[in-house]
């Protein structure tokens, strides 16, 4: 982000208080209770946190300790015995919200279903059945490959409630990377469909499924559910594959919740890092069910009557925090949407506030951004003055487009919640909470209660005078990541050992720059490390490189993201070709589709650069610096002086 940027930001004066009536009813009702909150867990985090645990879920055993904290691990609630999915479905059911609608779903060819509590709990209860008797169990891990369709939800409470570990793969992600990410985790099972409607297509999600297991190349994995969803011809395997509409049938809906450790293993989720291969993110139990829950019900304010719509795939972090487990848990009503906003429906999602009478939404900016260009008559043709509250996440929203929400979604009335946080953070972190805290247009604003947040520089000292720095957090909190799936030096090196201060306090290092204003209030700025953000989602430039080269005409590769209108970033890569093989249009499309194969459509490049050399340090590395600023058609600027060879650069900028 450039200085000019960094500075008008600063200089943002536009301030937005909470609505008087939405803060009278609202969770948090005002500043003051925001700063007693924050200030009560910043004095004392294990009593606010274990206050919270005890008010807030249902435990089978209580814990004897809220905190074991040897840095860098963690431990939450220790020898407690909590159920996530219990926490979620069971202890509603003898409230007034068993015949609440647990689940609304919609889905793309306009057919839809209403789950209430106790219906979910029912086919949850048939899946958990259905899946022991295929051998699952506690402590196994499962791959979740699904379309938005209500057993994706399913499938990942039924897994939680017997003590299997879900591994969610976006249903957008090829076989290969699909097949590396069953592998890394060992799965025993995996819960898929026949196929699902994205956009005006069907994809064919078993067929993928069939491509990674194919030729024992996920040995692992015994079996495959298979839901349907599509009824397109798909192959089934016998012995290994098997519809759950006939295992259901046979299925009992009684499966008591397995008390599990507070510690135990919830979920393993891939993301993308700068170095190396995806991280198998792993969250446990009893923190994880606090944080996402705590977090719904302050940030999204849900009240009673709420219907709530979260735009993501559970394929995210932020479908299973923010679409499952924190809204079921606080027993909110949750919408799930199939479809997506494409040329020949660019008004669905508007159809889908106006038909359901959605009170809170939560989206990405890419995606305002994306409805903008649209234009505005599709919105306003609909009714959304059911609307109170909506939500961004996942990439630093620019005020423009925060201001168009603000007026043309929010008819200027809603409060909007700027949430960031990360896969690794199990939960929202840094955020306005609607009731309590004003708002500026690009802000995510003042850190969740218990959330010690910070801009530091290299040697982990706190930045003064509005200078950026990097974001860090200083304590630890119940929805933090444990560890890495298999590599807990991985997980060290990373995240905790990046800055390290010279009192040898230990700073959870997030990975992205921020500047903190004169009011407190943090400018999250984007990724400082290797990742790129594409339309929200999270990739890792080295992942991207790793793809290109194993096409048999990429002799190297070098990948950085280039500024989008829409999307944030967009992928560039800089290709140089192995002798044999000479640039062409032709080849670039190929390349570009081996990248669609290697790790899914979300990561295909927009632009292809052949050229004859990169431009590398004397020690042999890629200055990516100069790249970003050739594909972004900028000057490149800065000390060149370590390039190897400077005759690269302007054969680069000749567009050789
Ligand atoms: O760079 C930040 C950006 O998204 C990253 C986390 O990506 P992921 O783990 O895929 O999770 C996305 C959904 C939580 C962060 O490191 N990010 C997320 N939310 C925001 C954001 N950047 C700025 N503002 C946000 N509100």
């Amino acid at each position: 982000m450039s200085q000019d940027t960094i500075e008008s930001i600063l200089q943002e004066k536009r301030l937005f208080q909470p609505p008087a009536e939405f803060s009278e009813k609202a969770q948090i009702k005002s500043l003051e209770e925001y700063k007693q909150l924050y200030d009560r867990a910043k004095a004392d985090p294990q009593a606010f946190w274990g206050e919270l645990a005890e008010k807030e879920l249902h435990w089978f055993q209580k814990w004897d300790t809220v905190l074991d904290w040897q840095p860098p691990f963690a431990k939450w609630f220790v020898n407690g015995k909590i159920n996530i999915s219990y926490n979620c479905l069971d202890r509603h059911l003898t409230t007034w919200r068993k015949n609440k609608a647990a689940l609304i779903w919609e889905g793309e060819p306009g057919d839809s279903r209403t789950l209430t509590y106790s219906q979910l709990h029912r086919e949850v209860c048939q899946m958990a059945n259905a899946i022991k008797k295929l051998g699952v169990q506690k402590g196994d891990r499962v791959g979740i490959y699904m379309p938005m369709i209500p057993e994706a939800a399913i499938a990942m409470l039924a897994c939680a409630r017997i003590g299997a570990i879900h591994s969610v793969v976006f249903g957008g992600f090829s076989a290969e990377a699909l097949r590396d990410r069953l592998n890394d985790g060992q799965a025993k099972l995996v819960i898929t469909a026949d196929g699902g409607f994205r956009k005006d297509a069907i994809v064919g999600l078993k067929e993928q499924v069939d491509k990674a297991l194919a030729n024992g190349a996920a040995p692992s994995v015994t079996d495959v559910l298979v839901i349907q969803r599509t009824k397109q011809q798909i192959h089934m395997e016998a012995g290994r594959d098997r519809w759950w509409h006939d295992l259901q049938k046979e299925a009992s809906a009684d499966c008591p919740a397995e008390p599990m450790d507070s510690e135990d293993m919830l979920f393993i989720l891939y993301t993308s890092g700068s170095t190396g291969k995806p991280k198998g993110v792993v969250h446990t139990t009893g923190g994880y069910n606090l944080y996402s829950h705590i977090t719904t019900k302050w940030i999204f304010d849900l009240q009673d009557t709420d219907v709530y719509w979260c735009t993501a795939d559970v394929g995210w972090i932020t479908g299973h925090s923010y679409i499952v487990y924190g809204h079921l848990s606080n027993g909110a009503t949750t919408l799930m949407y199939e479809g997506a906003p494409r040329n020949s429906n660019p008004g669905c999602f508007w159809d889908v506030i106006e038909k359901y009478g959605v009170n809170i939404f939560y989206t990405a900016p890419t995606a305002i951004r994306s409805f903008m260009k649209m234009g505005e008559h599709h919105p306003k043709a609909r009714n959304l003055s059911s609307l109170r509250l909506l939500g961004t996440v996942g990439e630093p929203i620019n005020p423009e487009a925060w201001m168009w929400y603000h007026r043309i979604i929010g008819n200027s009335k809603c409060p909007i919640v700027d949430t960031w946080w990360q896969t690794e953070t199990g939960g929202i972190m840094i955020t306005p909470l609607p009731g309590a805290i004003a708002t500026k247009p690009g802000s995510a604003t003042l850190p969740f209660p218990g959330i010690v947040a910070d801009v530091v520089d290299q040697d982990g000292a706190t930045v003064t005078n509005e200078s950026g720095g990097y974001l860090v957090i200083k304590h630890p909190w119940p929805g933090m990541m444990r560890t890495l799936y298999g590599d807990p030096d991985r997980f060290r090196r990373t995240y905790w050992e990046y800055l390290r201060p010279k009192n040898g306090d230990y700073l959870y290092f997030a990975g992205d720059g921020a500047h903190k204003d004169k009011d407190g209030y943090f400018w999250v700025m984007g990724r400082v490390d290797d990742v790129i953000s594409v339309a929200g989602h999270r990739l890792g430039t080295m992942e991207i490189e790793s793809a290109l080269v194993s096409h048999p005409a990429v002799a190297e590769a070098a990948v950085v993201g280039k500024p989008d209108e829409i999307k944030g970033e967009e992928i560039v890569a800089f290709v140089t070709l192995d002798s044999a093989y000479t640039s062409s249009p032709q080849l670039e499309k190929e390349l570009k589709q081996h990248v669609v194969s290697e790790i899914g459509a979300i990561a295909r490049p927009g632009e292809i650069r052949f050229t004859d050399a990169l431009p590398k340090t004397r020690s042999g590395k890629i200055m990516r610096r100069l790249l970003r600023s050739l594909a972004a058609g900028q000057e490149v600027t800065g000390d060149t002086s370590t390039l190897e060879d400077r005759t690269v650069l302007d054969k680069l900028r000749g567009g050789a």
